[in-house]
């Protein structure tokens, strides 16, 4: 039997990385895809994935980066994690420069790099049964919050993305799945969000019990990859127990209530 090779984007940290660990544990090949090559490549000795470095907001990098995938053998999965949030301004006084950067690395970069890889998953479809895409949205997609606007716009067009895809990838031995997490506590998606303020970042996880990890998500992506091939997980909304809603967070630990029957 063929060996099932992904490609996970994102993977220099957090969520990528992890995914990556996780796919890796589960026998797949992993190509792993960021920009830093450095990280990439420690984590390629040590786990066994492949790395390629890539600007996925440059189309020629993407170009190279699909090149070098059709060179090197089958994709059976596309895992787009790559993204982020920069910033926290209110519309009316919205950082062009900010809202351009996460519209280019959320929803162009998953565009471009989905129109490049497709033609592989298909080739893997063909020969291997199906194939498989994943993409990490946020439910600030799904809920916008005063300081949100240009993360809850870029994330939600991601969003749209992916069904519209799905709809578009109908009658195709493709699955094409979303998830969505709430508070994930990784290293440094709100360090960079934050502009590198690392006691700012620190306060946005302070005293909750406890925000999901990195891992999490992972287990969730290995999960839909390895699910039998007529289950498409649609979208899958993840959140801490401590984040009811995007607004509702508990700070302090869970404490089952003693004051109801
Ligand atoms: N953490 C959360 O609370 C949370 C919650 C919901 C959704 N999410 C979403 O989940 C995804 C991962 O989150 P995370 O917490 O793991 O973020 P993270 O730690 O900030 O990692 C972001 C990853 O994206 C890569 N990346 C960014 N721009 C890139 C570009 N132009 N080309 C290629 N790679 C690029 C980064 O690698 P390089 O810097 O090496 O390029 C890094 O590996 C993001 O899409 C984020 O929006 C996060």
């Amino acid at each position: 039997m063929v060996n099932r090779r992904a490609v996970v984007t994102g993977a220099s940290t957090g969520i990528g990385e992890a995914t990556v660990r996780a796919l890796r544990a589960q026998g797949w090949d992993v190509v792993g895809v960021a920009r830093r090559e450095q990280r990439l490549t420690a984590l390629a000795e040590e786990t066994g994935a492949s790395a390629i470095a890539c600007d996925l907001t440059d189309q020629a990098a993407v170009d190279a980066l699909i090149e070098e995938l059709r060179r090197s053998g089958p994709v059976h999965a596309l895992v787009q994690v790559a993204g982020g949030a920069r910033g926290t301004d209110s519309v009316e006084e919205g950082s062009v420069a900010d809202w351009q950067w996460m519209y280019d690395a959320n929803v162009l970069a998953t565009q471009r790099l989905v129109a490049g890889i497709l033609p592989l998953l298909r080739k893997a479809a063909s020969s291997d049964g199906h194939a498989d895409t994943v993409f990490v949205t946020s439910t600030a997609a799904q809920t916008p919050y005063p300081g949100g606007a240009g993360y809850n716009a870029a994330k939600a067009a991601e969003g749209m993305l992916v069904k519209v895809l799905r709809q578009e990838l109908n009658g195709e031995p493709i699955r094409v799945v979303e998830i969505a997490p709430g508070m994930v506590h990784t290293e440094e998606f709100t360090l960079n969000r934050l502009g590198g303020d690392s006691v700012a970042a620190e306060a946005v996880y302070a005293g909750v019990d406890e925000p999901l990890l990195a891992e999490d998500v992972a287990d969730v992506i290995a999960y839909a990859l390895s699910a039998p091939r007529r289950v498409n997980l649609d979208l899958v909304t993840m959140r801490p127990v401590a984040q009811s809603a995007q607004h509702l967070l508990a700070r302090g630990p869970l404490h089952v209530r003693t004051d109801v029957d």
